[in-house]
């Protein structure tokens, strides 16, 4: 198992570019089983949940072609997939797949809209909370899909799904995304009420209506789906990742350095943008797809709520939380999304931040000296911010466990090593 080794105090200085967004290509991948014919998709972050999920649209029996994109036209690492579920021989998510990746249930929606059956394992809990798939699954029997579970497996049935009204009782990103696949094939219409905003979502629909989809709506809170009997092939290039953009905002806030953040999209960091601005960052945007960003005097304690999209996201909480540990004063910062995703909270205050957690708020005082120790990643976002907390801390942070980090972040010990960090890889 892999860790990183990161000797803090250099603040960081050049240029960063942001890869295509994992969790806008997980569901644009999954959605290549709507149709048997060729879906193109660019703009692919090199990470491990993309080969987590080429490997269970294999074992469906899809055939998944990976390349490399030309280097003229995008960065280096960057990926070009196509996958034709021409042959499809199996409809079932295994356990192995969706214990290592929650999200390998955004099959469930297109197997039974294609092939009038699903069998997927259920997730069980995970490090940020519960989350289970309910709301998926009532959304299905809306559609007219008879749902049992057994065995810790979910099964879906349906002859032909029938458009319907869902109402989403709470908004869910995957959840509106599973709905939306499942609804394109579906006969008539369907409205999805309270439906996630996040960009996400909207470029899937993008790719559904370049397969053939009849999809308005998409990106406001009601999405209506007119049915059709097939899709077809499409290329489509995924939307730049927010959260990795806005980890590396974070990034040049804590270590007080100074950073372009190119191929981004700063209309999707609207939120982002304006709370870390509260908490004294410069940040410009030269161009619709850049970003810079330097200090502007000290940094300022600011509060802040995680939302859904378009408040701050919760996959930036984290990150957040160790920039105010640099910031002068008392952050209030409430995580309203999942209910337990403090867990770098400890791994931060054994590096010396000042955190009280009381419910779903953390209170964090600043500003401490970080010092570096040995840390344990426990999820994607909380690695994340473990290793800001180490660009900044004083000596050696090591940390263990980097496996998480590599599910959705691309190479960040070379971008951050290009503009300055020293950060290595070693095997442990
Ligand atoms: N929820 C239910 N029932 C459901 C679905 C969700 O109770 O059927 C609850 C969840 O437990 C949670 C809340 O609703 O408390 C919102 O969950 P949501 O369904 O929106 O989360 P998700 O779709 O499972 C996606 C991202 C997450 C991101 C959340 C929130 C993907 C693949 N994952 O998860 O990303 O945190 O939305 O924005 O898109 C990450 O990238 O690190 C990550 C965890």
């Amino acid at each position: 198992m892999d860790r990183f080794v990161i000797r803090g105090g250099v603040p960081l200085q050049g240029v960063v570019r942001i890869s295509g967004a994992k969790n806008a290509a997980l569901p644009c991948l999954a959605a290549s089983l709507l149709t048997d014919r060729p879906v193109i998709l660019e703009n692919l972050p090199a990470v491990r949940d993309i080969q987590t999920t080429c490997h269970l649209l294999e074992m469906l029996g899809a055939a998944v072609e990976q390349r490399q994109e030309a280097p003229a036209s995008s960065a280096a690492g960057c990926r070009q997939i196509v996958v034709e579920a021409r042959n499809i021989k199996s409809v079932e998510a295994p356990w192995e797949m969706v214990r290592t990746m929650r999200a390998s249930t955004l099959v469930l929606g297109p197997l039974v809209a294609r092939f009038g059956h699903a069998r997927v394992s259920l997730p069980g809990g995970c490090a940020i909370g519960a989350r289970p798939i309910d709301m998926h699954l009532k959304g299905l029997e809306k559609l007219g899909a008879t749902i049992s579970s057994e065995h810790g497996f979910v099964e879906a049935r349906a002859k032909r799904l029938r458009g319907a009204r869902i109402s989403f009782e709470r908004i869910t990103v995957t959840g509106t995304e599973d709905l939306m696949m499942a609804a394109t094939l579906a006969e008539g219409e369907t409205i999805l009420e309270n439906a996630a905003r996040e960009p996400e979502v909207e470029d899937l629909a993008q790719l559904l209506t370049q397969m053939g989809a009849k999809i308005a709506g998409a990106g406001t809170s009601s999405i209506r789906i007119q049915g059709v009997a097939r899709l077809e092939g499409a290329r489509h290039a995924v939307i730049p990742d927010r959260i990795e953009a806005g980890t590396y905002l974070a990034a040049a806030g804590i270590t007080g350095g100074e950073l372009r953040i190119e191929n981004c999209r700063p209309d999707h960091l609207l939120a982002i943008i304006k709370k870390f601005r509260e908490a004294g960052l410069q940040i410009d945007t030269p161009t619709p797809s850049s970003l810079h960003v330097k200090p502007n005097g000290v940094l300022q304690a600011a509060d802040m709520t995680t939302e859904e999209y378009p408040g701050f996201a919760t996959d930036l909480q984290a990150q957040y939380m160790v920039l105010v540990t640099q910031a002068s004063g008392t952050s209030r910062i409430k995580e309203t999304i999942f209910e337990n995703r403090f867990m770098h909270a400890p791994e931060l205050s054994r590096m010396g931040a000042d955190i009280r957690i009381e419910g779903n708020c953390a209170i964090v005082r600043g500003k401490t000296s970080l010092t570096g120790a040995g840390v344990t990643a426990s999820d994607l976002r909380a690695s994340a911010s473990l290793v800001l907390a180490g660009l900044v801390a004083e000596g050696e942070t090591v940390i263990e466990r980097v496996y998480h980090i590599d599910r959705g972040y691309e190479r960040i010990e070379e971008k951050l090593r290009s503009v300055g960090a020293r950060i290595e890889r070693t095997a442990s």
